[in-house]
């Protein structure tokens, strides 16, 4: 029978299946089943510095107000202030203590200094590795993307040279060349890229006529953006790829691992189906295995990557067009 070991971040994974940062990471129960059910590690939901900023501006605001009712208040407890990352680092302790499997921290910090010094906090809470999320929204329309870019790389050589724990970064699709960009992430020593964040979108709602924050799970065909740049990506870097986004079942899992990932990243199937639902997705990856004659992951992981490819024009926009000149007849293939 097939085995599902593989390696990521230079961590050996019993299954390539991580569950991603979300809501279902962050309680120790929670944690035990999703270790029950096959995940080869977790990443604890995000440390965003937003948050905290947040928290400790509601808590100002509420002690200034209640410091006006009862001026004594502030002669009583006059250093009163918000516990910054504490519960964050206090739970992240915690879950490395709940499993024997892999923990991978994730942090979105604002500054360079709280970048460092949240990262080398993180550190000694005594997970396995951390994961730099690179979540940011266009907000500032002075703002070039070659600075936008410059600041990310700083940031990740600043922390990588602060702690030793393995580090991974969660990008977005949305740069004007991810491939540069992962090209030059990649010389800083970074181990491993996860591929893709998925940005969340607001919504309008027409009839109350306002905008709404949403969650919404992935489709399957978000997998595609993965694929496609896995494929590109993988022989070309040094660094470890990790597949995310719209990773819902085996087959997404085996496409993303043909094009080159050493592992893939869950989270909408989870909330869609259940924890359980993990097992379901890794028998039909051993199954496919078993019925390829693969047996470890590394037999076939990459054979469909653009380096092994001898079509020169695989993964490239002549396919596209090649799509879009016979789109009656691709149509019908695909029964649409
Ligand atoms: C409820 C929820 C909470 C999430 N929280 C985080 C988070 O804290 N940090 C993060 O990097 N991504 C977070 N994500 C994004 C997921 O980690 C993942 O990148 C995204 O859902 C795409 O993967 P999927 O297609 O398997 O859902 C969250 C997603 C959901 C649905």
């Amino acid at each position: 029978m097939a085995t599902l070991k593989t390696k990521y971040l230079g961590l050996e994974l019993k299954s390539p299946l991580i569950v991603g940062a979300c809501s279902l990471t962050d309680e120790p129960e929670k944690l035990k089943a999703l270790e029950d059910a096959g995940a080869g590690a977790i990443v604890f939901k995000t440390l965003f510095e937003e948050q905290i900023q947040l928290e400790e501006l509601e808590l100002n605001s509420e002690l200034a107000e209640f410091s006006e009712l009862h001026a004594e208040m502030t002669k009583i407890f006059p250093t009163m202030k918000h516990a910054g990352p504490t519960e964050h680092l206090l739970k992240l302790k915690k879950a490395k203590q709940a499993v024997s499997i892999p923990v991978i921290a994730s942090l979105n910090a604002i500054y360079m200094d709280t970048w460092v010094e949240y990262a080398k906090q993180i550190e000694q809470t005594g997970v396995d590795a951390l994961e730099i999320n690179f979540y940011t929204t266009p907000k500032d329309f002075e703002l070039e993307g070659k600075d936008i870019i410059a600041t990310h790389l700083e940031t990740l050589n600043k922390v990588i040279r602060a702690i030793k724990i393995p580090i991974a970064v969660k990008i977005s699709p949305f740069y004007t060349n991810p491939l540069h960009v992962v090209s030059r992430m990649d010389k800083t020593g970074v181990e491993g890229f996860v591929m893709f964040n998925r940005m969340f979108q607001p919504d309008i709602n027409i009839e109350t006529e306002h905008l709404e924050q949403t969650i919404m799970l992935s489709s399957s065909h978000d997998a595609r953006l993965s694929v496609r740049f896995t494929g590109l990506l993988y022989g070309n870097i040094a660094a470890d790829i990790c597949s995310a986004s719209g990773i819902l079942t085996g087959e997404d899992a085996i496409k993303t691992m043909l094009a080159g990932a050493n592992a893939f990243q869950v989270v909408s199937a989870l909330y869609q189906k259940d924890i359980k639902y993990i097992g379901t997705i890794l028998n039909d990856i051993s199954n496919w295995m078993d019925k390829k004659g693969y047996n470890t992951i590394d037999d076939f992981k990459g054979k469909l990557a653009k380096v092994n490819l001898k079509d020169p024009f695989a993964y490239r926009r002549a396919q596209y067009v090649e799509i879009l000149m016979h789109s009656h007849d691709v149509l019908k293939k695909t029964k649409m």
